[in-house]
């Protein structure tokens, strides 16, 4: 056991006792609420955290307003997300005010910021401490320290793995995220990631692969690996052989991870990919730009030829794949030619789906500090040019899949309407239905009509 543990089990001893007390006077639990912003990454922190509060001897709630301790689990990766989670965070205020024994803590990459930290402890006098990514084996001693009205703001440079005692307490019952890593060494220059989430972690394979035989064991019938860039997983084998392994875990699995570096796909892991019966076809290839010279202002380590050329790799590896994006507008320097080359790669891969986002400046990253920033009408028409070319690239293959027959995944009914039954293909993509199939059950549907965003179909029996 490190000091780490120990003062990990330390605290969570002290803070028990203080919860069996509450709970004596409460007359149940206390109640805890954590909010989630941004990435699945994020998600599956906020599980671990979830974890680490019922081992205090919390229960978990989905009212914040009947809460004991809030947790509000912020992402930095863009101003806006900054701006939702701070805004967020403000809402607690008057709650703290009628109920003076809740405590609030502001976890994830923005309490990795020093400026936020600041602000947060100067401007948010309700919030009594604030915990980095990946600080999990604190969370007990800042709790315990809120509980006699401390407050804590360090910015702590806690780089470790999390407890693996930690037990996620996981959301839905058919799906799970894995993380297999942490941090990210790329530097990428518009981002904030390395700064906030640390270097490069991974976890040891076998523990990954224990926690994915219990996962189906559980029924758990979709996987995904989390990671800021799973291919340079290093934990005692080589990501391929990571996917061949878990592939090997007996049982009906659909097994995803992202997120993947261009420059990082390895001939051995497409053909993991192709071998393995459980990996789902769907790559996630991040391409941000498809113009050489922003790639290179941006870090990347890879130019349009060599990314078309994994493209190519993967598409003759499994003519199925489906392949998703994230695409940077309006990068600093990014001139009219530039952004018609990221519309040619994309005309010319025809991309599934593509997650767009506007250049935001992150404080501290060269990007930020870059000459010839875009102004916003520039970006925002460029945003929306890249929209009115996928929606148009989506609704063709969207309308090509009319007639064919799909494995989904049921998820349950759908959120608009619960007599239709949503669910996802194993390229990711969502499917409407008419049927009978239970949440987390696969089933197979034929598609008999397409929009953009989905796809709609009747189950076969
Ligand atoms: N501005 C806009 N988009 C960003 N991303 C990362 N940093 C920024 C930023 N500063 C996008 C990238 C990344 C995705 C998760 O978020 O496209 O792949
Ligand atoms: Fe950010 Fe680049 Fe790391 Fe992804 S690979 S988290 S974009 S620095």
């Amino acid at each position: 056991m490190t000091d780490q543990t120990l003062s990990f089990t330390a605290a969570s001893d002290l803070v028990r006792r203080r919860t069996e007390h509450l709970a004596e006077l409460l007359g149940h639990s206390p109640l805890a609420y954590v909010r989630t912003f941004g990435c699945q990454q994020n998600e599956a922190d906020s599980e671990r955290l979830r974890g680490t509060l019922v081992l205090l001897g919390y229960q978990i709630t989905e009212d914040p307003a009947a809460a004991d301790c809030i947790l509000v689990n912020t992402c930095a990766i863009r101003e806006h997300a900054e701006i939702k989670a701070l805004s967020s965070i403000g809402q607690y205020k008057h709650l703290k005010a009628a109920k003076p024994h809740l405590i609030i803590g502001v976890c994830g990459c923005m309490s990795a910021e020093k400026h936020r930290v600041e602000e947060l402890k100067s401007r948010y006098p309700y919030v009594d401490f604030t915990l980095p990514p990946a600080g999990d084996a604190m969370l007990p001693s800042l709790i315990f320290a809120a509980m006699d009205k401390k407050r804590s703001f360090s910015c702590l440079e806690l780089r470790e793995a999390p407890p693996a005692s930690i037990q996620p307490v996981r959301g839905a019952k058919s799906k799970a995220w894995v993380s297999i890593m942490y941090g990210c060494n790329n530097f990428c220059s518009y981002c904030i990631v390395p700064y906030v989430r640390g270097r490069e972690r991974s976890r040891p394979y076998a523990e990954i692969l224990a926690e994915c035989e219990s996962l189906v064991l559980s029924g758990v019938k979709d996987i995904t690996l989390l990671g800021q860039n799973v291919n340079s997983y290093s934990g005692g084998c080589s990501f391929a052989e990571l996917i061949t392994r878990i592939s090997e875990i007996p049982g009906e699995f659909i097994l995803r991870f992202m997120t993947s570096h261009p420059k990082d796909v390895t001939p051995e892991l497409i053909e993991a990919m192709r071998a393995s019966a459980k990996a789902a076809r769907h790559f996630h290839l991040p391409l941000q730009s498809g113009s050489d010279d922003i790639l290179r202002r941006m870090n990347r380590r890879y130019d349009s030829a060599r990314y078309l050329s994994l493209v190519d790799a993967l598409r003759s590896a499994m003519p199925e794949i489906s392949l998703t994006t994230d695409i940077i507008v309006g990068f600093p320097g990014e001139t009219d030619e530039d952004f018609e080359k990221t519309l040619s790669v994309i005309r010319r891969v025809r991309f599934d789906s593509i997650y767009s986002f506007i250049f935001s400046p992150r404080k501290n990253t060269p990007a930020a500090e870059m000459p010839d920033q875009i102004p916003r009408e520039i970006q925002n028409a460029r945003f929306d040019r890249l929209l009115a070319l996928q929606n148009e690239i989506a609704a063709e293959k969207n309308l090509s899949a009319v007639g064919k027959t799909f494995r989904v995944l049921c998820e349950g009914g759908s959120r608009t309407d619960p007599s239709v039954l949503a669910g996802r293909t194993d390229g990711n993509l969502l499917v409407l239905f008419g049927g009978t199939a239970a949440a987390g059950e696969f089933t197979h549907v034929k598609i008999t009509d397409a929009e953009p965003y989905a796809l709609h179909g009747i189950q076969i029996k």
